[in-house]
């Protein structure tokens, strides 16, 4: 990576520095999918050249997995490390109370697993998916292909019953066909436009047969690292109830991970 960074990428990049700073010697860590989260796995992999750290990596998607592996890192199956320490993965939106829509870039499933089997997760964002109420976001939710439009219609009527501003929903497509997860699933985006109670959503979703997992993830995030175009980053702990800030420096025309 060289050259220039746009004010986004300055901010992901400086999210992903910060939080890989949380990652001690000998740890085993959940890592995440999406631009943010590749930062990350460029940080980390930075960090093991540099440092000589011993560190696991559970991928959360076959593209993290290439990626992770492509820089060297020790990348192994969740079942290989069983239990983690650390997960450090991006969000598509995330609430005062830390909770999250995942799912964008369609790896909401793995994610979810990962994060859960993990002792902390740490979210790295820009301030641009910080909201007050969940759902603006369109809501993924991973189904089974089998019997997709009568999961689809049997979701929409369900979310009557619900506190969501909207329910129509679309089958994500990659071209002109289903998009196909790392599972073999298709995905459906929920347009919930805003979610009144967002764990309510979400066990109710879970119930419905076909539906696999939805990309709420609702008491799983621990620390929020929020990185600034400026140069600022914030880290919110969540348990703690602590903020805190600091300043990373990024040089313009800097190439970065050129030694990696
Ligand atoms: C992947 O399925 C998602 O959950 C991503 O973590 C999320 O979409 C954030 O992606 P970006 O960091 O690319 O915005």
């Amino acid at each position: 990576m060289s050259g220039e960074m746009s004010p986004i990428d300055r901010a992901k990049f400086i999210a992903a520095k910060r939080a890989v700073d949380f990652i001690e010697d000998g740890m085993r860590v959940g890592l995440g999918t999406g631009s943010t989260a590749a930062w990350m796995v460029r940080c980390l992999a930075e960090r093991v050249k540099a440092e000589g750290l011993q560190i696991t990596g559970v991928p959360t998607s076959a593209r993290t997995a290439d990626l992770g592996r492509s820089l060297g890192l020790r990348v192994v199956s969740l079942d290989e490390a069983k239990w983690l320490d650390l997960t450090i993965d991006g969000t598509d939106e995330f609430d005062p109370n830390l909770n999250l829509i995942k799912g964008g870039g369609g790896a909401l499933l793995m994610e979810k697993i990962v994060a859960t089997a993990s002792d902390q997760m740490i979210v790295i964002a820009d301030i641009s998916k910080q909201v007050e109420k969940l759902g603006s976001f369109p809501l993924p939710v991973e189904i089974i292909p089998f019997g997709w439009q009568t999961t689809k219609t049997l979701i929409e009527e369900t979310l009557i019953n619900l506190d969501v501003m909207g329910r129509s929903s679309t089958l994500r497509l990659d071209r002109d066909q289903p998009y196909i997860t790392d599972q073999g699933n298709y995905i459906l985006d929920l347009h919930l436009r805003r979610i009144g109670n967002a764990r309510q959503v979400s066990l109710v979703l879970n119930q419905i047969p076909g539906v696999v997992e939805n990309g709420l993830f609702i008491d799983i995030c621990d620390i929020i690292v929020l990185g600034h175009g400026d140069g600022t980053v914030e880290v919110r702990d969540i348990n703690n109830g602590t903020v805190t800030q600091d300043r990373i420096e990024v040089v313009d025309g800097d190439n970065l991970f050129t030694d990696l």
